[in-house]
């Protein structure tokens, strides 16, 4: 029987004898399938950080705090200085070889990660220095069950900690922030957008740009009309062929001009 069982709703047997409240045991017996299925599904996340309040509002606000809410995933932020042994918290050092700045030791980062992880679960080290987080990766990411996503500081990590415990290294692009805390959060924010019941409604996800390879197209609202500027014609129409001739034209004019790179990957 699966651990999880623990936190499911009550057996069957402990409902009374076969054959008493018949319908009301069989509703139980779905509402417990459906939990299952669910629980199978939810993705949990444990984030390892020397800076965890960075990520109190991101949590809490907008369309990945309506997640969470709706436990659609859960996120937990550890503070990395928690698996520290010594007075002083120490969770870096001066790198063997000499040069500037700090390496993370081992230590915390081992015993830290060996009580969080879980069989099958992955653990990534987000680094500038891993492979770049994309689509793919970011809707991959988001059909796993535990994610243990470590966040690095200083001038870098001891490389046993990636050698030993992390199975997979992410950047999220070609620049250098200050340590990973903010790029565990935009892959967080990122793989969320793909879970069923994250975004409100499940079209934005196919509609929207990089899912089909194109920038967005440019988007109107009301009024029709303001500060002399009017919202085109195509899209007051009603004529749905139309509309999107026109999207898809502006799609494609927009990428030429700002990501001619995403055309070229189109044909290759
Ligand atoms: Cl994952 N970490 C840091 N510190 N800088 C980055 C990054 C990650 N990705 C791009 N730049």
């Amino acid at each position: 029987m699966s651990p999880r069982r623990a936190f499911g709703p009550p057996a069957i047997s402990s409902l009374g004898p076969p054959g008493l409240f018949y319908s009301a045991r069989r509703a139980i017996e779905s509402a417990r399938e459906a939990v299952k299925g669910f629980l199978s599904m939810s993705l949990k996340i444990d984030v390892l950080t020397l800076f965890p309040r960075m990520l109190d509002g991101f949590l809490a606000e907008s369309i990945l705090g309506k997640g969470i809410a709706a436990s659609l995933l859960t996120v937990s932020v550890h503070d990395l200085r928690e698996w520290t042994t010594d007075k002083h918290r120490t969770a870096d050092d001066r790198p063997f070889g000499g040069g500037a700045g700090m390496v993370m030791k081992p230590e915390p980062v081992f015993a830290a990660i060996e009580q969080l992880q879980t069989p099958g679960c992955r653990r990534i080290y987000l680094t500038p220095d891993g492979v770049p987080l994309s689509p793919t990766l970011a809707q991959e990411l988001s059909q796993q069950s535990h994610l243990v996503l470590l966040s690095g500081h200083y001038e870098g990590i001891d490389q046993r900690i990636r050698d030993r415990v992390i199975d997979q290294e992410v950047s999220i692009g070609d620049y250098v922030l200050t340590n990973g805390t903010l790029a565990a959060a935009v892959v967080i924010d990122a793989l969320a957008r793909f879970i069923p019941g994250v975004l409100g409604e499940e079209k934005s996800l196919t509609h929207e740009s990089f899912s089909s390879k194109l920038l967005d197209f440019p988007q109107y609202t009301r009024p029709a009309e303001f500060r002399g500027m009017s919202v085109p014609e195509v899209l007051l129409s009603g004529n749905h062929a139309e509309i999107e001739k026109w999207r898809h034209a502006r799609a494609l004019e927009k990428t030429r001009q700002v990501r001619p790179d995403l055309l070229n990957s189109l044909r290759s």
